[in-house]
């Protein structure tokens, strides 16, 4: 589903990440898995809230960021820009190579996504993952029906779930964070 924020939308969420950044965004991307020279998939970067924190943390990998908005891409490219381990990429659903991630997260995205286009996006996402790599999302707990669909897309890709917490979110609420395993 094609979708590009207003101007009013970026600067809120740009403010909200000067106000929360540490507290929401930075706590999570240090609960992911990392050595420091992972290659590392953002799946829905928005204007790169997480990915801002997650780049620091891979000196010697790289992190692709990605989403289906230029908008938001064009943000996210400002926020990254004292980085050089960081790549860019408009979602388009041919485009992941096959076992080429080590780790990938969704924070935030694949409950906006209606439940046809998850039957794509997951498989493409599962198969972008290394055997052995790891899925994060992080997705708020009260849209039960959507979060059991992307459970059980996640499980029908060779996904096993391995641990799930429920963080509580400034304005946003309770969310959903669960680790999944490629087999
Ligand atoms: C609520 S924002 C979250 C952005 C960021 N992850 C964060 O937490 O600040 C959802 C993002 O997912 C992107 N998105 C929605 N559908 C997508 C798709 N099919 N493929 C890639 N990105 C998508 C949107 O453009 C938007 O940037």
């Amino acid at each position: 589903m094609k979708y590009e924020p207003s101007r009013l939308e970026i600067f809120l969420t740009k403010f909200a990440f000067l106000l929360c950044g540490k507290s929401v965004y930075k706590a999570f991307a240090d609960r992911l898995p990392h050595k420091g020279n992972e290659r590392m998939l953002d799946f829905g970067c928005g204007m790169g809230t997480v990915a801002f924190y997650v780049a620091k943390k891979l000196p010697d990998g790289q992190l692709t960021c990605l989403d289906i908005s230029v908008r938001w891409l064009n943000a996210c490219r400002k926020t990254l820009r004292s980085y050089r381990n960081v790549i860019l990429l408009l979602w388009n659903s041919r485009l992941l190579a096959k076992e080429s991630f080590d780790a990938a997260y969704c924070h935030f995205v694949l409950h906006d996504i209606p439940e046809s286009e998850l039957e794509s996006v997951i498989p493409e996402l599962a198969g972008s993952l290394k055997p052995g790599g790891v899925l994060v999302f992080r997705e708020p707990l009260q849209d039960t029906e959507k979060i059991s669909v992307i459970k059980r897309l996640l499980e029908q890709n060779r996904l096993s779930h391995k641990d799930s917490r429920i963080t509580d979110i400034p304005l946003m609420g309770n969310a959903l964070e669960s680790v999944y395993i490629k087999q």
